[in-house]
């Protein structure tokens, strides 16, 4: 095997060519912020003021990176998450002023409630027999206000997060009806409960107040039901599937890839902070490590990665920028 490994014909044989557009940058705007926050678990991540955020997709869009995911955390939250789908959300705003000036970046929405209700969890809260749970299709009814609320904003793409059932075929005929049958969905279709989502919960001050979100997240255990869940949102009619987090189901990921439709991997916070940590102590190479797990991500089969490193990638990979080593 060592003929074709001579150091010359190396580049000839490589399989997998991690690009910058392959690449997905999550963004996080905070509309009570006046300049950028630092956010602790997450080095080198930012919580933008509304007023920034614009001028920030531009410096992403200069470094080669084709599309933005963003996440909002408004000024109040409350049980029914209006903020979500107000006309003049922190979201919608965001999506405005970016468009605006950088008309080239697709604008990616995260669709969900938590960053928006005060009990932290994903949709509308019901009382039943096992306690208070999410309840699935009055959440539904949320969902669609918010979807229709991003696309009349400007969104390209609106991507569920919830892990509701029906989510995809319901935001599907919500935008239809609206007359947005040209925004896609990208459905967080197979997302597991994940102990990774730590240092998310403190960047999007999304925590929840009681509970956990296994009742509608997934078993990191379970492999076929992962099939099945994104089979369903393909048959709902998602554009685009999602696995999330990336590294630890990579399994699971390279199966959905069978059904066809393009597949994103979303690489999580708490992958992202495990990275830093032991960058910062000197104990792995930030760059090395960063640009292996994308390539990995990318040979089991993702057409797209969402990451916190898409920047530093996009410097590393066009090489016109030395980041952090
Ligand atoms: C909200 C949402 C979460 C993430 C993306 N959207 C957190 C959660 O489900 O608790 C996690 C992203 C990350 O950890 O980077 N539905
Ligand atoms: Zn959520």
């Amino acid at each position: 095997m060592r003929r074709l490994r001579k150091r010359t014909l190396q580049p000839l044989f490589r399989e997998t060519i991690l690009q910058t557009t392959d690449l997905v940058a999550p963004l996080f705007i905070d509309e009570d912020a006046t300049a950028k926050i630092p956010i602790g678990s997450m080095p080198g991540q930012y919580r933008y003021p509304p007023g920034e955020i614009a001028l920030h997709v531009q410096s992403l869009y200069q470094a080669g990176i084709r599309a933005v995911l963003l996440f909002g955390i408004p000024s109040i939250k409350d049980e029914d998450a209006s903020g979500a789908f107000a006309r003049t959300g922190v979201v919608q705003n965001a999506v405005r002023s970016i468009k605006e000036r950088v008309p080239g970046m697709t604008v990616i929405t995260d669709l969900c409630a938590c960053e928006y209700t005060s009990h932290g969890h994903c949709g509308i809260i019901s009382h039943g027999r096992c306690g208070p749970d999410l309840d699935n299709d009055a959440s539904l009814l949320l969902m669609d206000r918010i979807a229709v609320s991003h696309a009349e904003a400007g969104a390209d793409i609106v991507a569920p997060s919830c892990m509701l059932d029906g989510m995809v075929h319901s935001i599907r005929t919500a935008l239809d009806g609206s007359g947005y049958q040209d925004i896609a969905v990208m459905s967080y279709s197979t997302k597991f409960a994940s102990a990774l989502y730590g240092p998310f919960r403190e960047a999007a001050d999304s925590g929840y107040s009681f509970g956990d979100r296994s009742t509608y997240q997934m078993d990191p255990a379970n492999a076929r039901e992962a099939y099945l869940e994104s089979e369903l949102d393909a048959k709902e009619g998602a554009d685009i599937l999602m696995v999330k987090p990336a590294g630890n189901y990579l399994d699971v990921l390279s199966a959905i890839c069978s059904i066809g439709l393009p597949v994103a991997a979303y690489q999580v916070s708490g992958e992202y902070s495990q990275i830093k940590a032991a960058a910062e102590r000197g104990w792995i190479n930030e760059k090395a490590v960063v640009l292996e797990t994308l390539t990995c991500i990318k040979r089991a089969g993702a057409t797209i990665i969402i990451t916190y490193f898409a920047l530093d990638a996009a410097r590393w990979l066009t090489g016109n920028q030395e980041g952090p080593s």
